[in-house]
């Protein structure tokens, strides 16, 4: 019998699976661990509101504590919570769901996410993704079984994925689409008529989609399309959806997935033998939400809108050229003025100006040559970020070009 590890030099690498060996790790965590012994930085690299739960949603969740409610409930989630998912996706796009056996509450967008993929995945089926996209599309396919095939996405056509470029890509052993608008890093919103060929596709080509909609709430100056609603595309999307950006939930872990009751009851298998159930006072929580939580989240998504120009202005008079987002709260401006690599770019703006942006590379090779910038931070925040981020760039471009001096380079407030 081989040894599985050397117990002498404590050293496991041999008994952990090979399937690890294919996934990197988040490059988003790496910065977050620098800035925390940092004193004085500003960070525009996380993913998640700054806001707090708003307070009638946290005392829901206490209330049903302080009620004895501390145990399982089904593993599909609290009936009552289905049916306010149901009637939420009834309300915002006519979509009728069965909250007996089409929604499952899962434990956030993040296990909806691996419950699909492992459910509709065999040993090398292809799912078909844009790059850049979310860190957990790639990862999540290859840590169910599957190959990623990322399809190049570009700033030019403000990071949409066109179907045109998905058909050639399109094999025997694709099994289905993966997209997240709006997109986290990008901010990019689809123009329904761009996903309406996607849908075109995915019926030509029997594809399932699966349609992540987390931030299906935090839109500006357009509306969400919901992939389910494209003409006969209900049965073959698996619709994602949560709390954690809309109503500032992160921490709760709850989100729910919607789709044909087969897809769902194999998702329920899955989900039953790992995680049984979302936890039940998240749940109660998420139940206050749907039921009283719109207020706040509009009045989030003014607040994140004002952000978002601000920001979107700040960066294009610094230099870092940026298509307008749309939609989640990230900009995603070039970095092309300052000659960097997006790594060396975020790694010396964090040095040297104590500001934390995310590389663009952490979200495929099409992310490279931008940076990711979230706008989930204060005004007072933005402000000293793009002043210190408009003087990093205005030392780059003098350093690249420096026969065009110092005055040429910015118009850095
Ligand atoms: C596109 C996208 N999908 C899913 C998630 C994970 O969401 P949840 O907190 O619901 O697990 C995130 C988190 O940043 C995200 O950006």
């Amino acid at each position: 019998m081989t040894e599985a590890y050397s117990i002498a030099t404590k050293d496991f690498s041999s008994v952990i699976s090979q399937k690890l060996s294919k996934v990197s790790p988040s490059g988003i965590r790496r910065f977050f661990d620098l800035i925390s012994s940092m004193e004085g930085a500003i960070s525009l690299g996380v993913g998640e509101p700054d806001f707090v739960t708003p307070w009638h949603i946290r005392e829901a969740a206490i209330h049903s504590l302080e009620k004895g409610y501390t145990m399982y409930t089904s593993n599909y989630g609290l009936l009552e919570l289905r049916h306010k998912v149901a009637e939420n996706l009834e309300s915002h796009y006519g979509l009728g769901y069965d909250p007996d056996c089409e929604i499952l509450i899962t434990v956030g967008v993040s296990e909806g996410l691996d419950l699909a993929l492992r459910t509709i995945l065999d040993p090398g089926d292809e799912v078909i993704m844009p790059d850049p996209c979310y860190v957990s599309y790639p990862a999540g396919t290859i840590l169910a079984g599957g190959v990623p095939v990322l399809i190049p996405t570009y700033q030019q056509n403000s990071f949409n994925i066109r179907a045109a470029d998905i058909e050639p890509r399109i094999t025997k052993r694709t099994k289905a689409i993966l997209i997240g608008y709006p997109a986290n890093p990008t901010g990019a919103v689809m123009p329904k008529e761009e996903l309406s060929k996607i849908a075109q596709l995915a019926q030509r080509y029997s594809l399932l989609v699966i349609s992540d909609e987390i931030y299906a709430r935090l839109v500006y100056g357009t509306q969400h399309s919901c992939f389910a609603c494209f003409p006969d595309m209900k049965e073959q999307t698996i619709l994602l959806g949560g709390f954690s950006k809309a109503y500032a939930m992160t921490g709760w872990r709850i989100g729910y997935a919607a789709a044909n009751h087969q897809i769902i009851e194999a998702m329920t298998k899955i989900h039953q033998y790992s995680m049984l159930c979302a936890p039940i006072s998240s749940q109660m929580a998420a139940i206050e939400a749907l039921r009283n939580g719109e207020n706040e989240v509009e009045a989030m998504v003014r607040e994140y809108d004002k952000r978002r120009r601000i920001m979107l202005k700040r960066l294009n008079e610094i230099g870092l050229t940026c298509f307008e987002p749309k939609g989640a709260f990230y900009a995603f401006p070039s970095i092309e003025v300052t000659d960097m690599s997006s790594e060396e770019f975020a790694e010396k703006l964090l040095i040297e100006e104590k500001v934390v942006v995310v590389p663009g590379s952490a979200f495929g090779q099409c992310g490279e040559g931008f940076v990711r910038c979230s706008y989930a931070t204060s005004l007072a925040n933005i402000e000293e970020a793009a002043h210190r981020m408009g003087r990093f760039v205005a030392r780059a471009r003098q350093r690249h070009a420096p026969n065009q001096g110092a005055g040429g380079a910015s118009s850095s407030p």
